[in-house]
């Protein structure tokens, strides 16, 4: 595996790479990889002839008083962990090198980033729109894969291709759970025992949903209920939203016709932890 810092370096090897003939799947991460991240890296393998992973902790998806500086980092582990799944060049800018000063050209994607996570984390989506817009010019990848953990980025990324005519498929995949159904996240390890006892509330909340949403409920209000008062049940769980949007839109939704998105954020303690659940006719 070649682990790349420059820029120019990873356009020279990604160029030689389709020079071979070889189709290149990309898998932008922040690192502090967990099977999730793997999972991704797998389907990446099988879909490309070359495999490519970024691992940048992007400053400018951040808000303030957010957790830049406390995001966990641990790039040895990570590297051995891109080396088991075949990585073939892990890239691993600087912050300087993706932003060198004057810096001052972002992407706004409009409509699909205004709600959920455009709502309670403003400017968020602009940070990942203009990064990752800046890593598939580097890397120009044919495949992306991107988690559905983060069904609104996947939404916001798949607008941003097909509006800036960029010639990359980017791929969806489901979520990975632990054992008990939390949603893998590097943020977990932020959670004391008690908070991540209280975090398994998040992933009832919504099966408890799709449960009623299987019986033949379909009205948003009953739905959202049914899953805020399992929420309600832990007062560690502070919820921020927990909400029914369109999957293509993330625009809200009163009634689930084919199929929609059951989206939850909530805070426990200093984290803030995301999940969400498709809800469609069987
Ligand atoms: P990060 O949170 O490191 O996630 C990298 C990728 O892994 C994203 O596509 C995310 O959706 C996916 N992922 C995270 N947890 C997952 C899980 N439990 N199951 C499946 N996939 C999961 O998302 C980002 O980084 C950044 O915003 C990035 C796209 C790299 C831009 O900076």
């Amino acid at each position: 595996m070649k682990v790349i810092e420059s820029i120019k370096e990873m356009k020279e090897a990604s160029q030689a790479l389709r020079a071979e003939g070889k189709k290149i799947a990309f898998v932008p991460t922040m690192g502090y990889l967990h099977e999730g991240h793997l999972s991704l890296m797998r389907k990446g393998r099988e879909v490309g002839d070359a495999l490519i992973v970024s691992i940048f902790v992007n400053p400018t998806q951040f808000g303030k008083g957010e957790d830049l500086e406390r995001y966990p980092r641990d790039i040895e582990r990570d590297k051995e962990l891109c080396k088991g799944e075949g990585v073939d060049i892990l890239f691993v800018p600087s912050v300087r090198e993706i932003y060198p000063e004057n810096y001052q050209t972002y992407v706004d994607v409009e409509d699909v980033t205004k709600n959920l996570c455009g709502t309670s984390r403003p400017g968020h989506f602009r940070g990942v729109a203009t990064v990752v817009t800046k890593l598939f010019n580097i890397v120009r990848p044919d495949i992306a894969i991107f988690g559905e953990k983060d069904f609104q980025q996947l939404a916001v990324i798949k607008r941003l291709a097909l509006d800036l005519n960029m010639d990359v498929e980017v791929i969806g995949m489901p979520i990975f759970r632990e054992s008990d159904g939390l949603a893998m996240s590097s943020r977990n390890n932020y959670l004391s025992q008690e908070e991540r006892g209280a975090a398994r509330s998040i992933y009832r909340a919504l099966r408890r949903a799709k449960e009623v949403f299987d019986e033949g409920e379909r009205s948003a209000g009953v739905l959202l209920n049914e899953a805020r008062r399992v929420l309600e049940i832990c007062p560690l769980i502070e919820p921020e939203y927990v909400k029914l949007a369109d999957m293509g839109t993330m625009e809200y939704v009163d009634r689930v016709e084919e199929e929609a998105l059951l989206a939850i954020a909530v805070r426990i303690g200093k984290t803030r932890l995301i999940d969400n659940i498709i809800l469609r006719k069987m």
